[in-house]
């Protein structure tokens, strides 16, 4: 009987456990033996797995998180590391293996493979910010909970004449920025691919004031740029190196209080924006990934990547996929500007 593992890596994202449940729906009628790799990569290094049958699966479909756990673990990070997980993965017998992640996830999956182990990569990132693929599945939750925020504090932005800042996620990439705050009505919107224009977003808010319209909302995305160029961060990196991000919303409201003299609050909603039961367009996108990355594993499409282009599910190689980041392209945010106040 063939052994396909199945891991989870990186941030999570809802829509998670929708993958792992089609995968190993697909993959055990087929006769093969399903285990999950707990905590990502870790999972292979320690050889920490847990076996995956029907009753493993079962109810988890709505739930959020990830049922196997999940961690930023970087196998390349040291050559003994990358040695341990590449004995570990020969150990365990994996006749393929299919890794759930992001760019640094399937980076190290697409690393595997162009070291000769069969893995097949599904795309996850609530950043929406792998290429290949039209979209990754969370991006739909998260923007969906920032739109709901941003709903919210309309209201109290009003009852109180402020401006707000509503920082939502996304470090390299501000879709979950543009997403949400035009689904919000955001009267000014702030992305990492564009340096920070202070005096234009003044200009949107005093706009708004002569209009008799005494409070306003800025959404930016945690990666946004101070005009400085400097970047609002936490402290510290992880294992792939990215420096750990927060406080630009912070930053913003009190410049814009002290440049325009209104009260101004900040909101970060962090980890809020991947908490929780995905909506029902990613449970099925997740599924159908998984269908998808069940299949390749079938059908030995190793180096691949399961992908969802122009309302097609097919493979794309994992190479493509990580080689660059899917960015807002400078034209939607000028279109989206037009909406600005
Ligand atoms: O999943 C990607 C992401 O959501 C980024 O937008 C964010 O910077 C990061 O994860 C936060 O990661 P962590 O959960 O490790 O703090």
């Amino acid at each position: 009987m063939k052994t396909v593992g199945i891991l989870t890596g990186g941030g999570d994202a809802p829509g998670l456990n929708a993958v792992i449940r089609a995968v190993v729906k697909r993959s055990i009628p087929r006769g093969y033996r399903m285990i999950g790799l707990r905590h990502g990569w870790r999972g292979l290094l320690e050889k920490d797995t847990v076996d995956l049958d029907a009753k493993a699966i079962a109810g988890i479909l709505h739930r959020g998180g990830t049922i196997l756990g999940t961690s930023r673990t970087n196998p390349y990070k040291s050559a003994d590391d990358a040695r341990r997980a590449e004995a570990h993965f020969t150990a365990l017998g994996l006749d393929a293996l299919v890794a759930v992640g992001g760019e640094d996830t399937l980076g190290v999956a697409s690393k595997l493979s162009q070291a000769g182990f069969p893995v097949v990569g599904v795309p996850k990132t609530i950043d929406n910010d792998l290429s290949g693929t039209d979209t990754t599945f969370g991006f739909d939750t998260a923007v969906s909970i920032a739109t709901e925020a941003i709903d919210r504090l309309h209201s109290t932005a009003e009852s109180h004449d402020r401006v707000i800042v509503c920082e939502v996620m996304g470090r390299h990439a501000g879709w979950i920025a543009l997403h949400s705050g035009m689904a919000g009505g955001a009267d000014y919107i702030l992305v990492p691919e564009r340096e920070i224009d202070l005096d234009a977003v003044i200009a949107a808010i005093e706009r708004r004031r002569v209009r008799g319209l005494r409070f306003s909302i800025i959404v930016a995305a945690e990666g946004a740029l101070m005009p400085s160029g400097e970047i609002a961060k936490a402290a510290g990196t992880d294992a792939f190196g990215h420096v750990l991000l927060g406080g630009i919303g912070e930053r913003l409201a009190k410049e814009i209080e002290s440049r325009t003299g209104y009260e101004t609050r900040s909101v970060q909603l962090g980890h809020v924006q991947r908490g929780g039961t995905p909506t029902a367009f990613d449970r099925w996108l997740g599924s159908r990934y998984g269908l998808l990355a069940a299949d390749m594993v079938h059908d030995r499409a190793f180096g691949m990547m399961a992908a969802y282009r122009g309302g097609v599910f097919a493979p794309v190689p994992l190479a493509t996929a990580v080689a660059q980041l899917k960015t807002v392209p400078a034209e939607l945010i000028d279109l989206a500007s037009t909406l600005f106040a």
